[in-house]
């Protein structure tokens, strides 16, 4: 079934010298389809043949025993291949529909990839930052799977800092209970944002706050309280968005987990002899990393963020035993990584070398970066329910009588939202506009979802039949396009792994959306004939595909919209 492999084999028959697997990594798939389904290029035999390429091109389509093609020729410097297009068809369809989960591989043997994702910070809003974060760590989470890699998606939340300190002493300051537990995130960062501005005038504020912080380390009953109080209340509203996206996490072990697991860290460290002072503080050294020195514990014995993320490695080691351990964080934090991974493997942790980082780049509205600061949120929950908006507005206009409305509606909206995140390579950095993003054509999530819709609806107005996977030959003009789309599916899906992309998969569902519609427009697809078990088949088969793909984006597919 694997063409590719066919097609090596056969040339590796015609010339001894050369391995299968070098062959194989030579064979190129002609942009021009009239050029062949596959080609071969010769000049790798120059040297050993002694002969011009075009030379060896035309003696080698001689030599190529044909039986399994439609035909071998050769056209300059190359072989180029042409297969039995009706059987090559049949044959995909049937490997689709006979498996559910066609295009996944075993090749991961099961092994566990933890996947910090998401991971926002406890009393601030949720941002497009961490939505990007939520929806990639997802999707490779699925890609993993498909794979056959368990993954652990683990939320690190950041509910540990001296910023706590500052939010109590701002809450015991002008806090009521009331306005929090209506609001929380809102009313949290308007306490912090004012005791900000009045600790500008009043530096007594920043001491208080310090205070806090440290009842808070030393296990302060009312600062526990208030702090696990905060925490509950932000992680609610986490809570909306993720139930929004159907999102689950595997872990929700935030920074204070590790609270309990920093001093083994650094009596690592110290039985090593990696640390060492430094005005006060304690820091390893990177130089040989050509990296900045690492703060490990501040002069006032205090930990770090880098030091709870070292405990939190040590730990992930331990509890899941990962093949691969992957931080699904924006790229403004490589130096972070770099410096923690650098850190293990001073501390001689020979699995330092299965961190990823896995970084990502900057959405701006309207050509603007979002910030926190500047009071430029973008409030996460409202992008969505805008989108949902959006998508309803458009479901009213083009079919009114849709039952369930509101549920396609929900998966339509936040779905446009999802896909547009990530069919865009996760390390570029994009604009992001509402109205682009949830229209019905074009290079949205929606075109992907209405493309299956489609499918699905010729597939009813069919009568759902039982399909016979016998024999699946079309001949159709253009039908070649979409059988050999959905023949890459599971190249398609391993590329993804490789490159921990989910855009392939994305990109590649609206080309397999393009071809069929495009097929589409030019058949028949529901004239009773002899092929049309084998075009329903394809319409199924492309409707499987199709779902597959938007299921590992995390995006769902609607049978009718
Ligand atoms: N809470 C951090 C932030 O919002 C992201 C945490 C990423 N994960 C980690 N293990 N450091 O910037």
């Amino acid at each position: 079934m694997d063409y590719k492999q066919i097609v090596a084999d056969a040339i590796a028959v015609a010339v001894p010298d050369l391995a299968v697997a070098d062959i194989l990594a030579k064979i190129e798939v002609p942009k021009d389809s009239s050029m062949g389904d596959f080609a071969f290029p010769t000049f790798v035999l120059a040297k050993v043949k002694r002969m011009a390429p075009q030379q060896i091109a035309a003696e080698l389509a001689t030599q190529i025993d044909q039986t399994n093609f439609k035909s071998v020729q050769a056209a300059g410097p190359y072989v180029n291949f042409f297969l039995n297009q009706a059987d090559f068809g049949a044959d995909v369809l049937h490997n689709v529909l006979s498996n559910n989960a066609y295009g996944s591989n075993a090749d991961g043997e099961a092994g566990h990839i933890t996947i910090d994702m998401s991971s926002p910070n406890i009393a601030k809003p949720m941002s497009m930052g961490h939505l990007r974060s939520t929806v990639i760590g997802n999707s490779i989470a699925n890609i993993a799977s498909a794979n056959g890699y368990q993954p652990v998606k683990i939320n690190h939340l950041g509910d540990w800092g001296t910023q706590f300190g500052k939010l109590m002493s701002a809450y015991k300051r002008w806090g009521s209970k009331e306005e929090v537990t209506n609001d929380p995130i809102n009313t949290l960062v308007k306490y912090y944002v004012r005791f900000h501005e009045e600790a500008k005038e009043n530096p007594e504020l920043d001491d208080e706050g310090r205070a806090w912080f440290k009842k808070l380390e030393d296990g302060d009953p009312e600062a526990r309280e208030l702090w696990s109080w905060f925490r509950e209340e932000s992680l609610k509203e986490f809570m909306e968005i993720y139930d929004m996206l159907d999102i689950k996490f595997d872990s929700f072990a935030g920074e204070a987990f590790y609270n309990d697991k920093m001093d083994e860290i650094v009596d690592i460290l110290t039985e090593k002899d990696l640390l060492h002072e430094s005005k006060g503080a304690m820091v390893v050294d990177l130089e040989k990393y050509n990296l900045n020195v690492a703060m490990i514990q501040r002069t006032d014995g205090a930990t770090l963020y880098i030091t709870r993320d070292l405990a939190a490695a040590l730990f992930r080691k331990r509890n899941y035993d990962f093949v691969k351990s992957l931080y699904v964080v924006g790229g403004e934090q490589r130096n972070h990584f770099m410096q923690l991974k650098a850190v293990l493997k001073e501390a001689g942790f020979a699995w330092s070398d299965d961190i990823e980082h896995i970084p990502f780049g900057l959405i701006t509205v309207g050509g603007k970066k979002l910030s926190t600061r500047s009071g430029r949120i973008i409030l996460l929950k409202d992008v969505l329910n805008d989108s949902i908006s959006l998508a309803a507005k458009q479901i009213e206009e083009k079919n009114p009588e849709l039952p369930n409305r509101d549920v396609v509606a929900h998966e339509v909206g936040t779905g446009a939202v999802v896909f547009h995140d990530l069919m865009n390579e996760r390390n570029g950095s994009f604009d992001f506009n509402l109205e682009d993003v949830v229209r019905f054509e074009g290079d949205t999530g929606p075109y992907v979802q209405y493309t299956n819709a489609r499918a699905q609806s010729i597939l009813r107005k069919a009568g759902m039949p039982e399909l016979d996977l016998t024999n699946l030959s079309i001949d159709d003009e253009g039908v070649w396009e979409t059988e050999k789309l959905l023949a890459d599916y599971g190249e398609v899906v391993r590329r993804a792994w490789r490159d921990r992309e989910p855009s392939v998969i994305a990109k590649y569902a609206l080309t397999l959306s393009r071809a069929f519609n495009k097929y589409y427009g030019n058949s028949k697809i529901l004239t009773e004939d002899a092929q049309l078990n084998a075009r329903l088949a394809l319409v199924q088969s492309v409707s499987q595909v199709l779902t597959n793909a938007l299921d590992i984006l995390g995006v769902k597919a609607p049978k009718e919209m």
